[in-house]
């Protein structure tokens, strides 16, 4: 794999199970509410779905982590509801509420529901990459991302986030064709979508299928991975030379299937087992993961103990990328997450370079 000249390379190194100097690091939500800065911008533009649409604004937010910490990768600074969004679903988000829809998805209106214009309707999130990619000028690597078909259609069924996702299931029992006529309209418009990033200069895509596990093991192989499969292989044709990697929330029984994906790395939450996931994978594949969250609640000394059981796990070998197992909290404090990006750094690189020693 040809790897794009930056800078700062070493998650793309990881990303093809190269080696390194010291483990990759970024957190999903690095730019968010745990930064004075992220809530200062958000005071001034209330309705979250505008901040993602304003290309400055979310320039600016993407950098603000990138600023305060010695992080390896920006991601682009948006949401997996822009594509419900552009489908006129209407997407808002209220204060503690998390994501909401005007409009949610009935069976009846499947059949009539269209690909959404992705290059018209999301041109302010291509605009952001390409502005992105000038402020880091060849720094570190940008990501961009998108929902996975399955957990967008929660969202879009649910209307919302959900307790026990009863209205999707209820629609997968009773009416799999609708759901499935829904299901690949989005990973069209999903694929539309990564391809169209890719194009505006992100240099690897992660997909984010955070309600996979929700789903008996059967139906998470109809209708959550089959979708995502067909994604990555039509990214794979369109653009072999960019990675891909899957964060599936909860995969432990799942892994077995996503190991068959043509995935760059595998995204794992904390409870996965690091070692049991490492066998099954055998080094075919990159992983990126995968700390509880809840780790930077917690003192600092505790912050280095954990960060660095996980470090000897891998114990330097090709292809991780260190990242918490999904967002960060708002009530982190960023001091911890300097300590982290700290600690991740310099363990890494005295276990790698106490290997190089030992052959
Ligand atoms: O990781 C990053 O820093 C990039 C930006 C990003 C956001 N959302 C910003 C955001 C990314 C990659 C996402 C992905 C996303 N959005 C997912 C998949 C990952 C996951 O968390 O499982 C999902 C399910 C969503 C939908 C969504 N957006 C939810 C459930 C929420 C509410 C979260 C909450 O804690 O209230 C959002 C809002 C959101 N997206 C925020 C941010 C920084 C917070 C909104 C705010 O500023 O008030």
């Amino acid at each position: 794999m040809a790897i794009p000249s930056l800078k700062n390379d070493r998650l793309l190194r990881a990303l093809a199970k190269q080696p390194v100097d010291r483990t990759p690091i970024w957190i999903m939500r690095q730019a968010g509410r745990y930064l004075p800065e992220y809530r200062a911008i958000r005071k001034q533009v209330p309705d979250f779905m505008n901040l993602c649409r304003n290309s400055d604004l979310a320039t600016e937010v993407t950098l603000q982590p990138i600023s305060r910490f010695p992080l390896d990768a920006a991601i682009l600074f948006s949401d997996i509801l822009t594509i419900p969004d552009a489908m006129g679903l209407g997407v808002y988000f209220e204060a503690g509420e998390g994501p909401k829809l005007r409009k949610p998805i009935v069976k009846s209106a499947i059949s009539s529901l269209q690909l959404p214009n992705i290059a018209d309707e999301l041109s302010y999130v291509f605009n952001t990459i390409k502005k992105i990619n000038v402020e880091l000028n060849q720094s570190i690597p940008l990501l961009g991302f998108s929902g996975s078909p399955w957990t967008l259609a929660c969202y879009m069924i649910e209307g919302g986030s959900s307790k026990n996702f009863s209205k999707i299931k209820q629609m997968m029992f009773d009416a799999p064709e609708a759901l499935h006529e829904l299901l690949a309209i989005l990973a069209d418009a999903v694929t539309d979508y990564l391809q169209q990033q890719i194009a505006a200069g992100v240099h690897a895509v992660q997909i984010f299928d955070t309600w996979g596990s929700i789903l008996d093991p059967i139906n998470y192989n109809k209708f959550s991975l089959r979708y995502i499969e067909n994604i990555v292989n039509n990214l794979k044709k369109s653009n072999p030379e960019t990675p891909i990697i899957l964060f599936t929330k909860h995969a432990n029984s799942l892994l077995k299937f996503i190991v068959n994906l043509n995935l760059d790395a595998i995204s794992l939450d904390w409870t996965c087992d690091l070692a049991t996931a490492r066998e099954l994978i055998a080094g075919k594949i990159a992983l990126q993961g995968n700390l509880d969250p809840c780790v930077l609640h917690a003192s600092k000394s505790s912050i280095v103990a954990e960060a660095t059981k996980i470090l000897q796990v891998f114990n330097g070998d090709n292809g991780h990328i260190f990242n918490l197992g999904h967002g960060i909290h708002p009530e982190v404090s960023p001091d911890k997450v300097a300590v982290l990006v700290d600690t991740v750094h310099k363990v890494s690189a005295e276990i790698i370079s106490k290997k190089k020693g030992s052959f």
